[in-house]
């Protein structure tokens, strides 16, 4: 029987795709789940742009179709168009109806994103508001800044919030935008450094992630 609100008649699992720069360690909450019967999805691509990210070697360990797609030149706008289409025929070939980015550290432009239209989605290691504006407004009324780019743990950290936390969202041409399917606040700890608090951080996510995409797979799939 098909759950409210999905697709009437879909037999087949709900696809996934993950595309991922470094461990892999929400890639494997997201094996764990599947394994578990927890996901109502099949992952069933891991793509990645770095030889050395080891969430590639642990889609290969669970037998999974995985994906190398270097970017050699990143300054180049050519090269990166280019390869921004190769990772979306990559990716397109595999017919996800989902793409998780898990750690992914490069910018999409749309010339990816028109090709799975509301199908990408996003995780990152902070808060982020819905109106995506400048700042957040946490559960206790603590008004901190919304933090955006690759360095957003350090930043916390250097800034002295009390609270960070975590967001996934839906990816947009802006850069860490778009509409916020769900977050979780982690209290900054007097003793973190940048390790222990991404630790914790990723800890979060790893459940995050799970109900995200088990809600989405039961919603479409
Ligand atoms: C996660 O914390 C994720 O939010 C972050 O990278 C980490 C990946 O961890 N993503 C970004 O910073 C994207 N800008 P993992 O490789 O262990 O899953």
């Amino acid at each position: 029987m098909n759950a409210p609100g999905s697709q009437p008649g879909r037999t087949e699992p709900y696809r996934v795709a993950v595309l991922l720069s470094g461990s892999g360690s929400n890639l494997q909450a997201l094996l764990d789940a599947q394994a578990e019967g927890m996901l109502g999805a099949e992952i069933v691509l891991v793509a990645g742009d770095r030889a050395d990210a080891y969430g590639l070697q642990r889609a290969l360990r669970h037998g999974i179709a995985t994906a190398f797609v270097p970017l050699r030149h990143p300054r180049d706008p050519a090269v990166r168009a280019e390869w921004e289409r190769r990772l979306a025929d990559v990716t397109a070939a595999f017919t996800p109806d989902l793409i998780v980015l898990a750690g992914f550290m490069r910018v999409l432009s749309s010339l990816f994103l028109d090709r799975f239209p509301n199908r990408v989605i996003n995780q990152h290691p902070a808060l982020l508001p819905d109106d995506g504006g400048d700042t957040f407004v946490t559960s206790r009324g603590i008004v901190i800044p919304a933090l955006r780019g690759a360095h957003v743990v350090a930043d916390a950290l250097r800034l002295g919030l009390p609270v960070t936390g975590c967001t996934i969202h839906r990816v947009t041409p802006a850069v860490d935008d778009g509409p916020v399917l769900a977050r979780a606040e982690v209290p900054v700890l007097p003793a973190d450094d940048e390790t222990a608090l991404h630790e914790r951080i990723k800890a979060v996510e790893h459940r995050l992630i799970i109900e995200v995409v088990a809600r989405l797979a039961r919603l479409n799939g």
